[in-house]
């Protein structure tokens, strides 16, 4: 069985990319590590390394002008940690493709107007997702297990082999996908949030693409595993304590106000 996780209102717009948020799918097996996102639910993020003040002060307006429409479900602080590494202690976002191939990962083309609908040439879509971590557990095991479950060295970041077929696969594999040949990248800002003084550890995902099956394969692949069963072991210390979150970007929402 699968499962509709999805913002009840992008449907209403007349933006057929907006409208593929209701389609967005993550199967049940996978619930079980995941909790379903909310209906309704509208994402924001904003971000200055350098200026807190800035955030603060655009999310202070923002909500002031949308009023009782919305309501907040979380509002989390993240942070740059060191070597822009997750509090894991990996560096988080060397795969991220550069240079042109930033803009063919997250913008939707008139290539893709077949996907997405030509209102959203432009756009592309924000995902996100927060992860709380089990530190303690995480630090008991070894630096080589840690680096096999994320398929990367952690103090110098190198890429470890693949596994094979039948074996299991680190993160990075499992979240690599290929179809007909060709690599489908997206681009990852995750931020690492934390309190000490509470014990709360984690990782806000989020993702930018311009075609959500590419997220969904990989939310498939990470959390029912490939084979089926040999889930991402990152899983078993990072608990995700929201649902997905997506939000069509720019192009992608101007369907709103168009009637209907
Ligand atoms: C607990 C949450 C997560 C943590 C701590 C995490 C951390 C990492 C780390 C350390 C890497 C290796 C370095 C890099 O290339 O960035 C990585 C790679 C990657 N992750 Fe995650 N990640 C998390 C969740 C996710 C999710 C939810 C997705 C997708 C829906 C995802 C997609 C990817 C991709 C596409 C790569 C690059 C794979 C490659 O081509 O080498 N990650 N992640």
């Amino acid at each position: 069985m699968r499962k509709h996780i999805s913002a009840s209102i992008w449907p209403e717009t007349k933006n057929d990319a907006a409208r593929q948020l209701s389609e967005l799918h993550v199967s049940s097996r996978g619930q079980r590590r995941s909790r379903r996102a909310r209906r309704g639910s509208a994402v924001f993020t904003s971000r200055s390394l350098n200026d807190r003040i800035l955030c603060f002060e655009f999310e202070r307006q923002l909500l002031t002008q949308l009023g009782d429409s919305v309501e907040v479900v979380d509002s989390t602080a993240g942070f740059r940690y060191f070597d822009v590494r997750d509090l894991l202690g990996f560096v988080d976002g060397t795969a991220n493709p550069v240079g042109a191939d930033i803009e063919d990962a997250v913008l939707i083309t008139s290539n893709d107007a077949g996907e997405a609908g030509a209102a959203a040439v432009g756009g592309g879509y924000i995902v996100v997702q927060k992860y709380l971590h089990d530190l303690s557990a995480w630090n008991k095991l070894s630096t080589e297990t840690q680096e096999r479950i994320v398929g990367r060295t952690k103090f110098d970041n190198v890429e470890l082999d693949d596994a094979g077929e039948e074996e299991q696969k680190p993160h990075k594999q499992l979240a690599t996908i290929e179809k007909d040949g060709v690599e489908y990248d997206i681009v990852r800002d995750n931020m690492p949030f934390g309190n000490a003084g509470q014990g709360e550890f984690g990782t806000y995902f989020i993702g930018y693409s311009k075609s959500l099956w590419i997220v969904e394969e990989m939310l498939r692949r990470m959390f029912v595993g490939v084979p089926e069963g040999r889930h991402d072991r990152i899983l078993d210390y990072s608990r995700a304590v929201t649902g997905v979150y997506f939000a069509p970007g720019f192009g992608c929402a101007s369907g709103f106000g168009d009637g209907d």
